[in-house]
């Protein structure tokens, strides 16, 4: 019988998956000001555990706290704050279900107000508006052998402290992806050039994890599809990359796309754009990168998960049952309905619809007029920090505030991005 939603899966290290909705990996920006786990963040994975999906996976938690993808990030570095990780995946995992950590180092996505020189493959900088992000540096060979034990080393602790399994961040821009694509990665030696050499990165990274937390822990990535970005990493590469982790022991595939210079993942980008994954019959199939996933799939054997754009019970459904796909993520509807997959598994909601909600909001914002391409990066970023909040007041106990605008959300989201880096207790500063 063709699977459902509702159909356990098995994973190759033997862990199993009690239905196939996963929430995707949402940042959080809930930690402390040295980048430990909170009360809130207890609560936020308590509320979405109840909620029904057979996998949780966090939002991206960092590897070194002078790179952060923002700066409420949990990081593992020596940091403290062990037992707060503890405290965190015990209430992720209120209800049984598996609670994965996403383990990440942003590269050159990094704040300026966190880090003005980031760490990057190469010295090339981020191709967007305005002037949030630095120049970064070109890593080292020794700075690359760390990085590799940084990520080893998170997995373990999430082990140690009650996570189920990990996930590595190998899409969207952020370090791993950035080694995978020739525009952001022009080494010359071992770690660059050919789709090998690119690839070294996140191969070391998978065979350091799993001998530091075993073979029957669950290593997951979370991987582009493509960039969708002219002579960037593309889908043919994605597919080999995807035969190479299978082979270094991956459990699950998740599979997205795009990065901070190529929106995608988040169902827009830029429209000139030539390689768009907005195709008609991909359109007509509501998921952002099925079409692309059906190139690697039949490639592995290891399970594949799509993450981006399911909205409707019947998508989802036909999606797994076609094969292709094994497990849906899922992103935005958890920021505004933590109940969500049970009522998708109960057959209650039909349909979801709170990105349609924000795209109407973006439309009607009062959004000042600017140079060609603002709008669209205030509506991007405004978006996106609107589910951001919401995740906020879900950690505090509210409920979402849905009737936000997206120009205020805009605002609100910068202003509490500011008053957090403000509140951070930097490396090296003494701690009474
Ligand atoms: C508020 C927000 C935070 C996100 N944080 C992360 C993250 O930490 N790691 C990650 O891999 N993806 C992150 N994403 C991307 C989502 O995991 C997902 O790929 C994207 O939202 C598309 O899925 P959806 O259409 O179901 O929302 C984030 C998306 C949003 C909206």
């Amino acid at each position: 019988m063709n699977p459902t939603i509702n159909t356990p899966l098995d994973l190759p290290c033997g862990a199993r998956l009690s239905n196939r909705l996963c929430k995707a990996a949402l940042t959080e920006g809930l930690a402390d000001p040295m980048n430990r786990a909170t009360p809130e963040l207890e609560t936020l994975y308590r509320r979405w555990s109840l909620g029904g999906a057979g996998l949780l996976i966090t939002g991206n938690v960092q590897c070194d706290r002078t790179h952060l993808e923002r700066p409420g990030n949990v990081v593992i570095d020596n940091n403290g704050g062990l037992d707060a990780l503890r405290s965190y995946a015990q209430a992720g995992r209120t209800a049984g279900n598996h609670l994965w950590m996403q383990i990440n180092h942003p590269g050159r996505q990094t704040p300026k107000s966190v880090n003005p020189n980031p760490l990057a493959p190469s010295a090339i900088s981020l191709d967007v508006l305005g002037d949030n992000f630095g120049p970064p540096r070109e890593a080292s060979e020794a700075e690359i052998l760390d990085l590799i034990r940084r990520f080893a080393h998170v997995a373990v602790v999430a082990r140690d402290t009650g996570f189920t399994g990990v996930q590595i961040h190998g899409a969207h821009g952020y370090l791993v992806s950035q080694f995978l694509s020739p525009l952001s990665n022009t080494r010359t030696d071992a770690w660059g050039g050919s789709l090998g050499n690119r690839a070294r990165f996140v191969l070391e990274i998978v065979r350091a994890m799993r001998a530091g937390v075993g073979a029957d822990f669950p290593i997951s990535i979370k991987l582009n599809s493509s960039d969708f970005q002219k002579n960037g990493f593309t889908n043919e590469e994605a597919a080999q990359v995807a035969r190479w982790l299978q082979e270094a022991g991956i459990d699950l595939i998740e599979l997205s796309g795009g990065t901070y210079e190529q929106l995608v993942m988040l169902g827009s980008g830029k429209e000139d754009e030539a390689a768009q994954p907005a195709r008609e019959s991909t359109r007509r199939r509501e998921a952002y990168f099925l079409e692309y996933a059906a190139l690697i799939k039949p490639q592995v054997t290891v399970p594949v998960m799509v993450t981006g754009g399911f909205r409707t019970r019947a998508g989802m459904n036909d999606a797994l049952g076609s094969g292709a796909t094994d497990v849906i993520g899922l992103g935005r509807p958890f920021c505004t309905d933590p109940e969500v997959a049970n009522k998708l598994l109960a057959g209650t909601v039909d349909r979801i619809d709170a990105y349609e909600l924000t795209k109407k909001l973006a439309a009607d914002a009062p959004i000042p007029d600017g140079p060609p391409g603002l709008r669209q990066q205030i509506e991007s970023f405004g978006q996106l920090g609107w589910f951001c909040l919401q995740n906020i007041y879900l950690g505090q106990g509210l409920e979402p505030d849905t009737e936000m605008s997206v120009w205020d959300a805009y605002n609100r989201y910068g202003e509490n991005e500011a008053r957090t880096a403000g509140r951070m207790i930097r490396p090296g500063a003494t701690v009474s």
